[in-house]
């Protein structure tokens, strides 16, 4: 009985949320699968702490003609039309009392996948890895990098 309510809490913990609705369905499968790039898209602008979310001019680049008069797109060409960024649901959040950099953590050496799985594989993205504390201070451990708390909080 132990060992079943064990394992039913792990596949419990093991099973990731579903993925948020997203105003417009973008699929990250079909775009990689087309040749674009992650930095095409996501570019890192200094000082380097956030990834960003592309703005609509990088889509219209293309959906200006193609798939024009599908709905998604004709929903993402008004966004553009009206300058305003679609309100796309964040997938990955951490809390802004925690320092974190997305540069410094290329550098270091780390990979997109490792953070946020198989993303050129998902048509819908789902908080699929382990981005709380106790995430952080496992790879952390294995990196030798510091488990410090001032390392990732501002002291008191
Ligand atoms: C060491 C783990 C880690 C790696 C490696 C990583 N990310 Fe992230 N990513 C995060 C965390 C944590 C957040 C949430 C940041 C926040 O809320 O401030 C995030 C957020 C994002 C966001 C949302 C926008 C933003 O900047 O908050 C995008 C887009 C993103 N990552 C793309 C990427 C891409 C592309 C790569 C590879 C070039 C990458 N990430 C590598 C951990 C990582
Ligand atoms: C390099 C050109 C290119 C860029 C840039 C691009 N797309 Fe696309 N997109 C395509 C192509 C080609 C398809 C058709 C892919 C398929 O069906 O296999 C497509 C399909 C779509 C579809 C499905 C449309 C439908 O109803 O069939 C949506 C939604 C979409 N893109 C949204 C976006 C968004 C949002 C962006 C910006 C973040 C974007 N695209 C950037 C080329 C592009
Ligand atoms: C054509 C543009 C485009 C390309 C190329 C692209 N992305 Fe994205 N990405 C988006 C858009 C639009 C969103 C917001 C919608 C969503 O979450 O699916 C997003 C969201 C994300 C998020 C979730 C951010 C959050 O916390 O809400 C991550 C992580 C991410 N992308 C990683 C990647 C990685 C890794 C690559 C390369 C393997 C990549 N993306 C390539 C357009 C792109
Ligand atoms: C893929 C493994 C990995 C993950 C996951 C990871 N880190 Fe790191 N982190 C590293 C490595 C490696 C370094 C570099 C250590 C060095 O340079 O000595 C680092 C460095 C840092 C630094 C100092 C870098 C700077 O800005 O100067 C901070 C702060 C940090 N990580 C916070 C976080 C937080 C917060 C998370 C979780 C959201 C996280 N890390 C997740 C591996 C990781
Ligand atoms: C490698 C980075 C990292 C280190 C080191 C770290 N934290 Fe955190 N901490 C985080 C992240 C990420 C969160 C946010 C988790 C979430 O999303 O809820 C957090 C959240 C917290 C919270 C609020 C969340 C809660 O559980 O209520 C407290 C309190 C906290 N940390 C204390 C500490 C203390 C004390 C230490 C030193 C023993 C420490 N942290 C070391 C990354 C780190």
């Amino acid at each position: 009985m132990g060992a079943l309510l064990a394992l039913v809490a792990a596949l419990f913990q093991a099973s990731p949320p579903p993925p948020p609705e997203q105003p417009i369905p973008y699929s990250h499968k079909k775009h990689l699968a087309l040749g674009l790039q992650c930095a095409n898209c996501h570019t890192n602008p200094d000082p380097g702490e956030t990834m960003g979310l592309p703005s609509t001019s990088v889509c219209m680049g293309c959906h200006k003609t193609v798939r024009a008069d599908s709905p998604a797109i004709r929903k993402l060409a008004g966004y553009h039309q009206d300058k305003v960024e679609v309100p796309w649901a964040r997938v990955y959040r951490i809390p802004s009392y925690v320092f974190f950099s997305h540069r410094a953590h290329g550098e270091a050496g780390a990979k997109c996948a490792t953070c946020h799985g198989e993303v050129s594989q998902r048509d819908m993205l789902f908080k699929e890895t382990d981005i709380s504390m106790g995430g952080c201070m496992n790879c952390h451990r294995r990196n030798k990098a510091s488990n410090d708390c001032t390392y990732c909080h501002e002291p008191k």
